[in-house]
């Protein structure tokens, strides 16, 4: 008799259900899962179960639903079991309140001990009111888990409860059956599978081996940018003329460069840019350079003249060259005129994003911790980042980035 051929194992699916109003369209994206072949395992917490029957999701799911840490009948360990056993842990809606509590490395209940037993890949759908979505402390938790690698998708805008209006809804049970579909057939991020290049630093001239003309850049904001783009899952290249490490957690997925001058930087991004499908040019390239002398000039020559020439204009040189479907973004460091002068460097470079940087303003630009900007679009009205960590700019930046991508690939 012939061997019959195995089926595959299906996914195994552990939906975490917290206590909002949209509990109730867990049970829809049940049926949507279980619709593409996957195991649901619902978890509800405490408060959740206010808002929809354990029942019914065990009924949609063909299987119980669990509520307890302990005194569950079908494991003695249920906290550790869930999570080891899951492919993916989507948690929809996931509430203000569990957000921190999963920030926290809280495990106070079963839906919080599986997210942290868990090495699967886990999904956040937020859905809350407006007004708490938009509270810092909501974002700074965000923030965090993302940057742990905890995938985050919506929430929407529109109609919520109570008839306000606004950022807050969860996504459709569907977009996030299919976002999971992704997530299991290998995403791990919106710039998964991208090849990003990033430049940072201020470059430094030689005038001879001694000394050097050079800016105030620091590189953190390239830095920053690097790291959150491998957090999104890209390869990524980074070329520096900056001090600045790359965070260990990251390290990993980042090829760093060092380089010196303008021309080296000019000749360290020429070969990484026809592979790269962004390039976010951060770093502070001079823009002028000089002929170095061989020997250090000495005082007792009297002080010396220099004689500046033009350094390569980087960015243009490699927008002048771009494959269609590149996504380009520069910088820009103003004093004067900002909004004006950026506008017109939009054009000038050829990039897609044009980030713009009063230099002068408190608190941003060279070499602090914070950042404050504006990113230009040749589409789009500009948008403003308030003063902020400059790891949240970049994760402004580079959601840009992921868009623009996904639409040039469609
Ligand atoms: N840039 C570059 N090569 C240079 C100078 C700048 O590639 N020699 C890039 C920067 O990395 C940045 C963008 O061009 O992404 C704008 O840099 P900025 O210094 O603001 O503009 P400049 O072109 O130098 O123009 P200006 O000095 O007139 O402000």
């Amino acid at each position: 008799m012939p061997f019959a051929t195995p089926e595959p194992e299906p996914y195994r699916i552990v939906l975490g259900v917290a206590g909002g109003v949209a509990a109730y369209k867990s049970a829809e994206l049940t049926r949507r899962l279980r619709a593409r072949g996957y195991e649901v395992h619902p978890v509800l917490t405490r408060e959740a179960q206010r808002f929809i029957g354990s029942a019914t999701l065990a009924a949609l799911a063909g299987r119980p639903a669990h509520t307890e840490l302990f005194d569950d009948p079908t494991t003695p360990i249920p906290h550790t079991r869930l999570g080891q056993g899951a492919d993916c842990v989507v948690v929809a809606p996931a509430t203000a309140h569990l957000i921190a509590r999963y920030a926290l490395g809280l495990a106070d209940d079963l839906l919080t001990a599986t997210l942290l037993a868990t090495r699967a890949p886990v999904v956040l759908c937020p859905a809350m009111h407006t007004e708490m979505w938009e509270n810092p402390a909501v974002g700074e938790n965000l923030a965090t888990l993302r940057r742990r690698g905890v995938l985050v998708l919506g929430p929407d805008e529109g109609p919520l409860a109570g008839g306000d209006e606004g950022p807050g809804r969860l996504v459709e049970p569907e977009a996030i059956a299919a976002f999971v579909a992704r997530v299991l057939e290998g995403y791990r991020g919106a710039l998964s599978g991208r090849r990003v290049l990033v430049s940072a630093g201020g470059t430094r001239e030689a005038l001879d081996p001694v000394r050097v003309l050079t800016n105030r850049s620091s590189g953190r904001q390239g830095v920053a940018l690097a790291e959150a783009a491998a957090r999104l899952g890209a390869a990524v290249t980074l070329v520096t003329a900056g001090a600045h490490e790359v965070a260990p957690d990251v390290a990993r997925r980042v090829a760093v460069v060092r380089v010196e001058s303008a021309a080296e930087m000019r000749d360290a991004l020429a070969r990484a840019f026809d592979d790269a499908d962004a390039l976010v040019m951060a770093a502070a390239v001079s823009d002028f350079t000089l002929e170095a002398r061989p020997q250090k000039i000495k005082r007792g020559d009297g002080a010396p003249t220099l004689v500046l020439r033009d350094a390569p204009d980087v960015l243009a040189g490699l927008a002048a060259v771009r494959r269609p479907g590149q996504v380009l973004v520069g910088f820009a460091a103003e004093t004067t005129d900002v909004e004006a002068n950026a506008a017109r460097k939009l054009r000038a470079k050829g990039v897609d994003l044009l980030v713009v940087n009063d230099v002068t303003a408190p608190g941003a630009g060279f070499d602090h911790e914070t950042n404050e900007v504006v990113i230009l679009s040749r589409d789009a009205p500009p948008e403003r980042v308030p003063l902020t960590s400059k790891a949240a700019v970049a994760e402004v930046i580079l959601a840009r980035v992921a868009a623009l991508l996904d639409r040039g690939a469609r």
